[in-house]
């Protein structure tokens, strides 16, 4: 079964910083939403709503039908999270944190074993699994959080600049992992500022900046709506739209 994600007329406020001024968007099971803005646009922000970290003046959104504001423990069941200022472990090796994850979301022990042979691989960690989250570089750690997001395989995954720091074999391992959940039905959503990969590998992208989502779409859809030409790169129509709001 898939699942989705909507965010309905959310609001939220730092004091006088109004951080989201109603945001409304929804991703369907198979999409990898791009959600794009200059720092300080709100992208952290409506991740956090979404996954009841910060609770919003105004709106809803719902996981697979679940009001998080109404019952988080049901509607996060269903969701993977890359945090954008991550409290790592840093006395726990790599291992054991996925040991604590896995624990969390009462993964079983065989599962959870093929689980972390296969992405030790992928992102080749055979080293840094040993070693103590305190003492990994920050493209590694990174790697470990995208690893913790997934373990329980999730139906909504809500990532935050996920790849930063992270090296360009790692960043396509990445992309590749990530297409084979929304492929089997997940609903993603990705804030980053790495256009040039957004462009390739989400299906819809949405731009913020003041707490206000100016466009969203397709590559083709966002183009046209910031009147930009037809051959025009993400970059191009993200810096139009952006400079014009
Ligand atoms: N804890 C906080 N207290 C006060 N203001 C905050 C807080 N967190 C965020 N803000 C403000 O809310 C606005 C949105 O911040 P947010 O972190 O959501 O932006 P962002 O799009 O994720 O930016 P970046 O690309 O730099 O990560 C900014 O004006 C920011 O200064
Ligand atoms: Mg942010």
């Amino acid at each position: 079964m898939s699942c989705y994600l909507e965010i309905l007329d959310v609001a939220k406020s730092y004091g006088r910083v109004k951080a989201l001024d109603g945001v409304t968007l929804a991703v369907r099971g198979g999409e990898i939403y791009g959600l794009l803005g200059p720092n300080g646009a709100g992208k952290t922000t409506l991740l956090k709503v979404i996954v009841g970290l910060l609770k919003p003046d105004m709106g809803t959104a719902r996981i697979c039908g679940v009001d998080v504001t109404v019952d988080r423990e049901s509607a996060l069941k269903h969701v993977g999270y890359v945090p954008e200022n991550p409290v790592t472990f840093e006395n726990l090796t790599m291992r054991e944190f996925f040991e604590f994850v896995a624990s969390l979301k009462g993964i079983p022990k065989d599962v959870f074993e093929e689980r972390v042979e296969t992405y030790v691989s992928l992102f080749q960690l055979e080293e840094s699994v040993r070693k103590r989250m305190g003492k990994l570089s920050r493209g590694t750690v990174q790697k470990a959080l995208v690893v913790a997001s997934l373990m329980a395989e999730p139906k909504v995954l809500v990532m935050d600049e996920p790849t930063s720091g992270m090296d360009p074999e790692a960043q396509h391992v990445f992309r590749e992992v990530v297409k084979k959940f929304a492929d089997k039905g997940a609903a993603l959503i990705i804030s980053s500022h790495q256009l040039h990969a957004i462009e390739r590998f989400a299906t819809r992208i949405g731009i913020i900046n003041r707490g206000k989502l100016l466009a969203e779409g397709t590559l083709d859809e966002v183009r046209r709506l910031a009147e930009a030409g037809f051959n025009s790169t993400l970059e191009e129509v993200f810096l139009k739209l952006v400079k014009s709001h």
